[in-house]
């Protein structure tokens, strides 16, 4: 059994009401930061976590809010990034929905530890029902004294607001987040200045997944040099995965980083294995948006060491023979599994979803669905696998925020694993032009 630190409790009856999380040690990290810590004690404690986002970069949490401008009299906020719209990943949902107060009790350390006295969970409306979840245990949290004015009877004082978005995956970006946070339309800003400097309302402002907060509770209970020692190399603690696809097990896992993913895979404790007695033909391992990996390279890396499930190793090898940990977002394809139709399933999301402020992925998204499309529809050109290729480039890079590299490099990995899929649904008697 590998560590919990986050989900351990997810099945104890009446864990999302503060009676029953308080009777499992809840709202400690709260009692012991406001009263015992000065903020940048806390900060100081996620820098030795070696805590890295969970929201898909891994950017270091400790170093992201030490960046956080403190001018004199200006406003700063603390804001929860709940939006979780990346096919295939559904972690934070499970989170919110099973222990609301996880989520509340890291948004109150870490405001405090940032000096945020209006913080935000910013959720994705889809997620209506998990809003009204959060809402209920925010109202007891304030009803105990855990938010409002003087906290536990101490001179900090915080509110907690949940704003529900309106379904748009761009809005997880987090420049379009604090746009849509503002009441504007969600297209990401161009950087810098970065939220840090200028986010909210022109105000110093960290954005952080739901995970990201929640673990800054067990860092703040236990210390961060103990946080550290949980994991592998700069993969520290715990991760959450969503694993779905054609498993024996799908669900939410909470995982040691530095797993082998060939134990997670076919573990009973896991997934289970591959549904129907199948072989398992790929796997995207952090989201629809990082590259898909075959059998052999999701389970070696290509220097034929067993892939961990950890930053490093997820993306040894680059792009070539490489992923990412991204968000967790674990998806397993069957040996029947058309990756042509697959990709196309994922161009026609990205395509939907792009702002349209950018032109390469404002058309490139539309081409790339386009042609996928009548590559699977039996009516692809010769050419057309490489005009795909084509496209991909044209767009990894050259876009404001990362929707564009997050549409690209599922085109890109599909085509440099599985060309042979694409070609072989290319009629033979087809013409080039
Ligand atoms: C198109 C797009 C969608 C994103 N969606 C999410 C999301 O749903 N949840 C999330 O936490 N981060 C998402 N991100 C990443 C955020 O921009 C940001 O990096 C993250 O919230 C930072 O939190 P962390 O440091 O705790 O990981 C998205 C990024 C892009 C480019």
């Amino acid at each position: 059994m590998g560590k919990k630190l986050l989900i351990q409790d997810d099945k104890v009856p009446g864990i999302h009401t503060l009676e029953v999380y308080r009777q499992r040690g809840g709202y400690a990290s709260v009692e012991k930061a406001v009263k015992t810590m000065t903020p940048e004690a806390i900060v100081e404690e996620v820098k030795k976590s070696g805590l890295r986002g969970r929201g898909g970069a891994g950017f270091p949490t400790g170093m992201k809010w030490s960046f956080l401008a403190k001018p004199e009299g200006v406003a700063r906020y603390l804001v929860c990034n709940a939006d979780e719209s990346e096919p295939g990943t559904f972690k934070d949902r499970y989170l919110m929905e099973k222990i609301p107060h996880l989520l509340i009790e890291g948004m109150i350390t870490s405001s405090f530890a940032l000096g945020a006295k209006t913080s935000y969970i910013y959720i994705r409306g889809e997620y209506f029902y998990v809003a009204r979840i959060l809402e209920a245990a925010i109202d007891e949290a304030y009803a105990a004294g855990y938010l409002g004015k003087n906290i536990l009877g101490t001179d900090y004082s915080l509110d907690l607001y949940v704003q529900v978005g309106a379904g748009a995956y761009i809005c997880g970006e987090e420049t379009a987040l604090l746009e849509s946070l503002e009441g504007k339309r969600g297209n990401p800003r161009i950087k810098p200045p970065f939220p840090a400097i200028a986010g909210l309302y022109g105000c110093p402002t960290v954005v952080n997944n739901v995970e990201t907060i929640a673990a800054v509770v067990p860092i703040i209970n236990m210390g961060g040099d103990e946080y550290a020692k949980i994991g592998v190399g700069k993969s520290t603690g715990t991760k959450l995965i969503s694993a779905s696809g054609h498993i024996n097990n799908p669900g939410v896992y909470e995982i040691e980083l530095g797993l082998p993913v060939e134990e997670f895979i076919y573990s009973n404790e896991y997934c289970g294995g591959i549904w129907k007695n199948k072989k398992m033909k790929a796997v995207v391992a952090g989201g629809s948006s990082v590259p898909i990996l075959p059998t052999d390279l999701i389970l070696k890396t290509a220097k034929g060491e067993p892939r961990l499930m950890s930053y490093e190793s997820l993306s040894d090898g680059g792009f070539v023979s490489g992923s990412m940990l991204g968000s967790g977002g674990f998806i397993v394809y069957d040996e029947d599994t058309s990756i042509p139709m697959n990709l196309y399933t994922f161009n026609r999301f990205y395509h939907h979803e792009s702002c349209g402020q950018c032109s390469p992925c404002r058309e490139g998204t539309g081409w790339m669905e386009k042609i996928a499309h009548r590559i699977v529809e039996g009516h692809g050109k010769p050419t057309d696998v490489d005009l795909l290729w084509d496209i991909q480039k044209r767009i990894e890079g050259n876009t404001i925020c990362p929707l564009g590299d997050a549409a690209a490099w599922p085109v890109a990995s599909a085509i440099r694993h599985f060309r042979h899929e694409f070609e072989a649904l290319i009629p033979k008697t087809a013409v080039a032009h």
